[in-house]
C-alpha cells in the first residue's frame, strides 16, 4: 500500500513553522518597550540649561513637563494652586512668629514655576544668599561646574540673579549623553559620601527616588563652612530620620531664630518628602519609588514614555496607582483618612505648642521664676516645634509614611505638654 508522504511532509512543514513563529513571538514579547525608535537629532550639551533644546530629540518628555504651567487644580491639602498657608492656618503666624515663614508661605507648584516664584517670594532680604537659588534652576549645574559650590553660596541672590533664568529642567535630572537619571547637587553628594553612600553604585530603582531628593529634603545653609556664610547642608551625618536629624543640629549646635515670645532657640524645617518616606514607610520598603506615583508611564502610539508633568498623583490616581493597586477609588479614600488623621492631629500638636509658648512667655518675665526650669521648657519647644514641623512641612499631609507621621506629632504633643508644665513649675516652686 503506497503511504501517503505528501501529507506528512506537509504536517512536517507546519510544524516547524509554528515553532518559528512561536519563537520569534517569545522573542519579541521578551524585548524591553521601545522608548521612541529615532536616533538623537541633535546633539545637547553637557549640562545644557535650556529644556527646549533637549526637547527636540525627546518631545513626549519635554511638552509633559511644559503641562506643569498649567496646573491649577487643589486637592483637599494640596495641589498647585499656590495658595497662601499663612491664610489658611492662621496659627503659623504665631509658631513662625520672628522669622520670615511668618510673613509669606504659600503652597507650592509645579516645576516650570520654580524661578518664577523664588523670586516673587516675599521673604527676600538684601542680605538673601544664591543659596536660595539651589534647587530652583537647570542653570545650577553649570554653575557649580564652572564656579564651585561654596562661591555659588558665596553669591549675593540679587547678584546670582542674573545666571539663573531657566526653571527646573532636564539638566537637574539627567545626564545629557546617556540620559541616566544623576545627583546634580553637590550638598547631596557630600550627605551621602557622608553617610559612606555612593550614587554612582545606585540601582536604576532607587535613582527614580534619589534624583528627587537633588531638592525635595531638609537643608539649611551652614554658618561656617569651606569658608562660606551660607554653604548647602543636608543634616544626615547621624542618619536622616527625625530624631537623627535633632541630634544633628544640637551637636552642631544650629539655631534659625528665636522666638521672640517662649526665647526658644528654633530651627526651620524645608520639604522632608525624601527623609520622611525612606524612613521604613511601607512603599519605600516594597520598593516604590517617587517616580513611580509622580511620573507615571504614559502611551503615545507605540512609545511609552514617563509624565513629566509632576504633581499630586490624586489629579491622576488612574494612571499613578493603578498600575499596582487594582482599586484605585479603594486606596484614594485611604489617602483621604490618612490625610485628615495626620491633619486633626498636626492640627492639635500647633496648639498644644501655641499653649506651651504662651505660658513660657508668661513666666519668663517673672523675674522670681527658676532660670534652669525656663531653659528647660525653652528646649522642650524646641525640639516639640522641629517635630511639628517636619512634618507640617512636608508636602504629602501624612500620606507618603502616615505611621511616621502620627508617630512623630505623638511625641510632638507630649514634649509641647511638658514644655508647658515645666514653665508652670517655674513659678510655682517658690
Ligand atoms: C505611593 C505613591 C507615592 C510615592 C511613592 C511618593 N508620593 Fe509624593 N504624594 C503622593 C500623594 C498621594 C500625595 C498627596 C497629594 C495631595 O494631597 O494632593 C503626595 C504629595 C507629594 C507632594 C505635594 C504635592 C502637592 O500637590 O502639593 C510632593 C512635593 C511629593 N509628594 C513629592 C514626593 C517625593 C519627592 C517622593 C519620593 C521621596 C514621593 N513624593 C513619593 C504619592 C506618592
Ligand atoms: C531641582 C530641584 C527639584 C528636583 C530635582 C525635583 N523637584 Fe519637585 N519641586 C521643586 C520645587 C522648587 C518645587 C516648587 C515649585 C514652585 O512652587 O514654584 C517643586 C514642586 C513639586 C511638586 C508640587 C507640584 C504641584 O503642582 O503642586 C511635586 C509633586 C514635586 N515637586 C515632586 C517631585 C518629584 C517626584 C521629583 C523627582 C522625580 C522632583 N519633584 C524633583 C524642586 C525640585
Ligand atoms: C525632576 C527630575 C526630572 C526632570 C526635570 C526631567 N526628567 Fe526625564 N526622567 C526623570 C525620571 C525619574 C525618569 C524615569 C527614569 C527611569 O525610569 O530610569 C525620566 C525619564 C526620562 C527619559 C527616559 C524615557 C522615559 O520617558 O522614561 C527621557 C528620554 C527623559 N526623561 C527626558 C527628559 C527631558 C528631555 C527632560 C527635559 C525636558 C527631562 N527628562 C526632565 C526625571 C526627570
Ligand atoms: C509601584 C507599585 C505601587 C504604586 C504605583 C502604588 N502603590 Fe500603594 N502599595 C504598593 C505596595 C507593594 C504596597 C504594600 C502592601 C501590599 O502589598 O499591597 C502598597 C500599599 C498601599 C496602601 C496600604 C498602606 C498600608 O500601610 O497598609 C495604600 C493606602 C496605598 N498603597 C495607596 C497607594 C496610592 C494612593 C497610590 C497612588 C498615589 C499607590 N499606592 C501607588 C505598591 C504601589
Amino acid at each position: 500500500m503506497n503511504k501517503p508522504i505528501v501529507p506528512w511532509v506537509l504536517v512536517g512543514i507546519i510544524v516547524v513553522l509554528s515553532a518559528v513563529l512561536v519563537g520569534t513571538l517569545v522573542f519579541a514579547k521578551n524585548q524591553p518597550p521601545q522608548v521612541r525608535g529615532v536616533p538623537n537629532l541633535v546633539a545637547v550639551a553637557p549640562m545644557e540649561p535650556d529644556s527646549a533644546k533637549w526637547g527636540v530629540n525627546f518631545p513626549n518628555q519635554y511638552s509633559s513637563l511644559q503641562k506643569t504651567k498649567d496646573n491649577k487644580v487643589d486637592t483637599t491639602y494640596g495641589g498647585s494652586s499656590a495658595f497662601s498657608w499663612l491664610e489658611r492656618n492662621p496659627r503659623l503666624k504665631v509658631l513662625f512668629a520672628g522669622m520670615p515663614f511668618g510673613k509669606d508661605y504659600n503652597e507650592d507648584r509645579g516645576h516650570v514655576w520654580s524661578v518664577t516664584d523664588v523670586n516673587g517670594t516675599k521673604r527676600l532680604t538684601a542680605t538673601t544668599p544664591g543659596t536660595c537659588y539651589s534647587c530652583k534652576s537647570s542653570n545650577n549645574p553649570g554653575l557649580w561646574t564652572k564656579m564651585g559650590m561654596a562661591a555659588y553660596d558665596a553669591t549675593k541672590f540679587s547678584d546670582l540673579g542674573k545666571e539663573i533664568v531657566e526653571p527646573i529642567g532636564c539638566a537637574n535630572c539627567h545626564d545629557a549623553q546617556t540620559m541616566k537619571l544623576i545627583v546634580t547637587n553637590p550638598a547631596l553628594e557630600e550627605a551621602l559620601k557622608a553617610q559612606g553612600k555612593d550614587w554612582t553604585k545606585f540601582s536604576r530603582q532607587e535613582m527614580r527616588t534619589v534624583v528627587c531628593a537633588n531638592c525635595h529634603v531638609e537643608y539649611y545653609f551652614a554658618p561656617d563652612k569651606n569658608n562660606v556664610k551660607n554653604y548647602l547642608t543636608f543634616p544626615w551625618t547621624e542618619g536622616a530620620n527625625i530624631e537623627q536629624i535633632d541630634q544633628y543640629y544640637k551637636k552642631v549646635p544650629f539655631v534659625d531664630w528665636k522666638h521672640p515670645d517662649s526665647g526658644a532657640d528654633l530651627v526651620k524645617m524645608q520639604h522632608p518628602e525624601y527623609e520622611l518616606f525612606t524612613s521604613n514607610s511601607t512603599h519605600y520598603k516594597a520598593g516604590v519609588s517617587c517616580a513611580d506615583c509622580h511620573m507615571p508611564y504614559t502611551r503615545d502610539g507605540a512609545a511609552k514614555y514617563s509624565n513629566h508633568d509632576v504633581k499630586s498623583p490624586l489629579l491622576n490616581a488612574e494612571a499613578a496607582c493603578g498600575s499596582c493597586h487594582k482599586d484605585v477609588s479603594y486606596v484614594t479614600a485611604r489617602v483621604a483618612e490618612i490625610q485628615k488623621q495626620v491633619v486633626t492631629t498636626r492640627d492639635n500638636s500647633e496648639i498644644a505648642i501655641i499653649d506651651a509658648i504662651n505660658v513660657i512667655k508668661v513666666a519668663a518675665a517673672n523675674p522670681k521664676a527658676d532660670p534652669k526650669l525656663i531653659a528647660e521648657a525653652r528646649a522642650l519647644h524646641r525640639s516639640a516645634q522641629l517635630r511639628w514641623d517636619f512634618v507640617a512641612a512636608e508636602n504629602s499631609s501624612g500620606f507618603h509614611n502616615p505611621e511616621e507621621a502620627l508617630r512623630i506629632l505623638a511625641t510632638t504633643i507630649d514634649l509641647a505638654r511638658q514644655a508647658q508644665i515645666k514653665a508652670m513649675q517655674a513659678t510655682v516652686a517658690q
